[in-house]
């Protein structure tokens, strides 16, 4: 995947969106899409991610791996994992991850990520990995104010957007052929559960049509959160169905 394409726009409606356009057209396995803003930005569960100009990083890679699909959920944990190397790198070593997808600092988000996947006869034709970092806005909407941050807001230095995406571009490259050679986590597992944000706590979890209570403990080799219910029961949250939100508030 090294020499990625990466094709750049100045607007477009979603980043993942024209990425999966361009699939259909034959678009090879690596390309990048990056877009200055997003008028459709997508975030998780049918939400809308806030996309102004020039600040911030809306980028996606189109990826045709050869697994199961029921292996996809994984590659956001890789994307995560990337981002926050990328992120320790340029000096946040604070950083940490909310599974399954966000990035956090200070116990706010820094970047969430969106994977989307496309089959064909039942098998994995392509996956479009989003990826959306707040750089260097120096301001949210009210209503995002006490849940999302920025690089700059917690540094108060502007970063180059373009060597930051080069940089996720290099570390997903990496994390992404030690996965396709295990077909699963293992090989992050540790270092992934050292960041995770919600080891020893109490977090929501919201499957489709039930929520509980349980303990965080940390991620298995598939990628999946095992929580502890309050009645002691063990058990296994798969990553493309459910999601978990702290119990006091967003982490
Ligand atoms: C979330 O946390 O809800 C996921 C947010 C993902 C946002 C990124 S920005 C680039 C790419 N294009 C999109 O429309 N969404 C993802």
């Amino acid at each position: 995947m090294e020499n990625k394409k990466i094709i750049y726009y100045k607007q477009i409606d979603s980043t993942n969106t024209e990425l999966a356009r361009l699939a259909t057209k034959g678009a090879e396995h690596g390309t990048v899409v990056v877009a200055e803003l997003q008028t459709a930005g997508k975030g998780r569960r049918g939400r809308q991610w806030e996309s102004p100009a020039g600040e911030n990083i809306y980028m996606s890679i189109l990826l045709r791996p050869n697994c199961v699909p029921d292996k996809a959920p994984m590659l956001t944990l890789v994307m995560a994992y990337s981002v926050g190397e990328a992120l320790k790198a340029l000096g946040f070593s604070e950083v940490q991850i909310k599974w399954p997808n966000d990035l956090v600092l200070s116990g706010k988000k820094i970047c969430g990520i969106l994977t989307e996947m496309q089959l064909k006869d039942s098998e994995m034709d392509y996956v479009v990995v989003g990826v959306g970092i707040n750089v260097n806005t120096s301001s949210f909407p009210k209503e995002l104010q006490d849940t999302a941050t920025s690089l700059y807001l917690e540094s108060g230095i502007i970063f180059d957007r373009e060597r930051l995406i080069e940089s996720v571009a290099k570390y997903f490259d990496q994390s992404y052929r030690q996965f396709l050679e295990a077909q699963d986590l293992s090989f992050l597992k540790e270092a992934y559960n050292d960041m995770l944000v919600n080891v020893g706590k109490e977090v929501r979890v919201l499957e489709p049509g039930n929520e509980y209570i349980a303990y965080a403990q940390g991620i298995n080799s598939e990628g999946e959160l095992l929580v502890h219910t309050k009645e002691g029961e063990e058990r296994r949250i798969y990553a493309g169905e459910v999601s978990v939100r702290g119990v006091y508030g967003y982490v």
